[in-house]
């Protein structure tokens, strides 16, 4: 059983909340090495086909753990603890990831928000990368998603000012899709993926996939990544069940495969 976050399952959507309260879910190695396994392990299940990653209401997290991470550590010590594998694992889930965020999303929470494939709030999240005012930079990837993300100006501002921003100033900024009512945000995230879990899970795995290919390739890449899934998909029950669907005017049931 893990000691740092709760797995729960509700049919086709499974939930993994941070579980460190007494420190706002702060993500030390045990945290990223727990998340990174349930991840994993709900990755490698065909009937879990959308996961809600979610904190509590006052924090999704408060960055990495600045008193176990940061303290009295070498250069060289960081490279042989190398925590970058564990957010590698978590990167390369092909599982659609809702970050449900309410409370504080910063540093290394923000980071953790930007891998995942779509970011919902509560009204009462802040975002932000403040590891500026520690003496360092966000090194868990913020300096390039952010970036990609709101685009130059905007992602200089946040991590040069260290400065919070609200859930609404982060939809406007494109980082946040929808934001939620505080009393509803949970079941309203949780909604949103079992909508995503009705979809045919092979194209949603290399939907995502292909989103993913457009931040890291130039767009000749990207093309051929996406003219390839979309002729893979050819191949598949679901796009047979789809299309019949469609014609017969009936809901498809997917079956993955
Ligand atoms: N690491 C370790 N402990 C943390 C923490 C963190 N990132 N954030 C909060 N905590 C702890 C606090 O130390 C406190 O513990 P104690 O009760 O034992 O003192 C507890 O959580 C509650 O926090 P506060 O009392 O500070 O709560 P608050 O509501 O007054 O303030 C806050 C909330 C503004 C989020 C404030 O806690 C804060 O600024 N936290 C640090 C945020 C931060 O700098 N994050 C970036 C970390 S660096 C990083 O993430 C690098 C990277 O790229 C991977």
């Amino acid at each position: 059983m893990p000691n740092t976050i709760i797995v729960t399952r509700e049919g086709s959507i499974a939930t993994i909340q941070l579980n460190r309260p007494a420190v706002l879910n702060a993500l030390n190695a045990e945290v990223l090495t727990e998340l990174g396994d349930a991840m994993r392990d709900l990755d490698d299940d065909a009937t879990c086909r959308c996961i809600v990653l979610t904190g509590n209401e006052k924090a999704f997290a408060a960055g990495a753990d600045i008193k176990e991470a940061f303290v009295g550590v070498t250069p060289v010590s960081m490279l042989e603890q190398d925590l970058t594998a564990k957010w590698e694992v978590i990167r390369r889930i092909k599982t659609p990831i809702i970050a449900a965020v309410s409370g504080f999303a910063l540093g290394g929470g923000c980071e953790l928000a930007m891998i995942c494939d779509i970011i919902v709030a509560s009204e009462t999240a802040k975002f932000g990368q403040p590891e500026i005012n520690l003496g360092i930079i966000p090194g868990a990837g913020g300096t390039q998603r952010l970036t990609r993300a709101v685009g130059k100006w905007v992602a200089n501002e946040l991590i040069l000012t260290g400065r919070f921003i609200s859930a609404q100033e982060a939809k406007d900024i494109g980082l946040v899709v929808h934001v939620y009512p505080a009393a509803t945000w949970l079941d309203d995230a949780k909604a949103l993926a079992r909508t995503i879990a009705e979809k045919a899970p092979v194209a949603a795995r290399l939907a995502t996939e292909a989103v993913d290919v457009a931040w890291n390739a130039p767009l000749d890449a990207g093309l051929e990544f996406e003219r390839k899934a979309f002729y893979l998909l050819f191949a598949t029950e679901d796009k047979n069940e789809g299309v019949d669907a469609f014609i017969n005017k009936r809901k498809p049931q997917f079956k993955g495969r």
